[in-house]
């Protein structure tokens, strides 16, 4: 009997501690000390060798009705803590999805990186290929290759930042033309954009500024393949309609020369403010490579021929853009740069 009032306070003792258990960690080291190999339900196993022989099935039984009594307690419980468990960490990592979320501010590109991406995706549909020469120029790339000799008149169209005798800031992107005819033999159809730099610094003009250079040069390329590429990126660019028209014009490098202008897509030419009552506005500077710039680079002037043109893309975006004042485009006021999210 002795033993029958033990396994009642065992029973007791379990309900009373498992009511407290709030952890399932708790809950298993609780359920070791009563049915672990040293706990007190395997102790009333061993204590079965004291008793009298002939009690002890009898007994058995009892003590493993209580062992499986316990299992089912402490699985019962279980399940309740692991429940209480789940719901304390719903709790505590409940989101409020209607809570307004987090502003990012969003990011929006240059004006100049606008025109600089379309002109890319223009031409590389016409198959130009992208090269970008060095800022910091040799004079001969920039000038000398460029049939323009030190001395040469046409040095003054373009005020230059020299860095001693023979380094300058590249003043146009042509210099790359070189570079690329030096290393590559026709056909070549590449298209160069790059930061340029004059000195020069006005309501009109920059110290630093943007242009988009061109260069095709193959068997029997002539004035017409330059015009009909002008025609295609007028219409890509400014819109379908848009017309194309050369004026005579002089660059060293290119023979003949010309300046090219499309046709006013403010007014269709009729004549307005933006194109100053003309119907035509002036994009950019182009012509037939000069020979001599050919025979520079070791091209035969006799077997190859080539067209090149130069734009400035800030003159492009402001055109595309309405921007009336080019400072705009170099101040970095985010009040302007955010109008322009793409
Ligand atoms: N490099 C010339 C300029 O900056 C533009 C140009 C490029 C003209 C290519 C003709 C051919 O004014």
């Amino acid at each position: 009997m002795e033993n029958m009032r033990e396994i009642d306070e065992i029973k007791a003792k379990i309900d009373e501690t498992v009511k407290d258990i709030k952890t399932s960690a708790t809950l298993r080291e609780i359920k070791m000390k009563f049915l672990g190999k040293t706990g007190e339900i395997s102790a009333l196993m061993k204590k079965l060798k004291e008793i009298p022989p002939e009690e002890r099935p009898a007994m058995g039984k009892v003590i493993n009705a209580l062992r499986e009594w316990a299992e089912k307690r402490f699985d019962e419980f279980e399940e309740a803590v692991k429940a209480a468990e789940l719901g304390a960490r719903y709790e505590r990592e409940k989101i409020d999805v209607t809570l307004p979320g987090k502003q990012r501010k969003k990011g929006a590109y240059h004006p100049d990186t606008l025109i600089i991406d379309e002109l890319v995706s223009v031409f590389s549909g016409m198959g130009f290929e992208i090269f970008e020469g060095p800022e910091i120029e040799n004079d001969y790339y920039n000038f000398t290759a460029l049939n323009t000799p030190k001395d040469h008149p046409a040095r003054d169209m373009q005020d230059t930042f020299y860095l001693g005798a023979d380094y300058l800031l590249r003043t146009q992107t042509s210099a790359g033309q070189i570079r690329v005819m030096e290393n590559k033999k026709p056909p070549i159809k590449i298209l160069s954009p790059g930061k340029v730099y004059r000195f020069d610094d006005d309501a009109t003009h920059s110290p630093m500024f943007s242009q988009m250079e061109g260069l095709v040069v193959d068997k029997g390329i002539t004035l017409c393949d330059l015009k009909g590429m002008l025609d295609e990126f007028a219409r890509k660019v400014f819109g379908d309609g848009i017309k194309t028209r050369l004026r005579p014009s002089y660059f060293p490098f290119t023979e003949p020369s010309v300046e090219v202008d499309v046709s006013c897509f403010e007014c269709g030419g009729k004549g307005c403010k933006l194109c100053k009552g003309t119907g035509w506005i002036e994009v950019l500077g182009a012509g037939m490579v000069n020979r001599a710039v050919l025979q520079n680079c070791g091209i035969d002037p006799d077997e190859y021929t080539g067209f090149a043109f130069g734009m400035g893309i800030e003159r492009i975006a402001m055109l595309k853009y309405g921007i009336n004042n080019m400072k705009l485009l170099f101040d970095g006021d985010v009040r302007f740069l955010k109008q322009f999210r793409v």
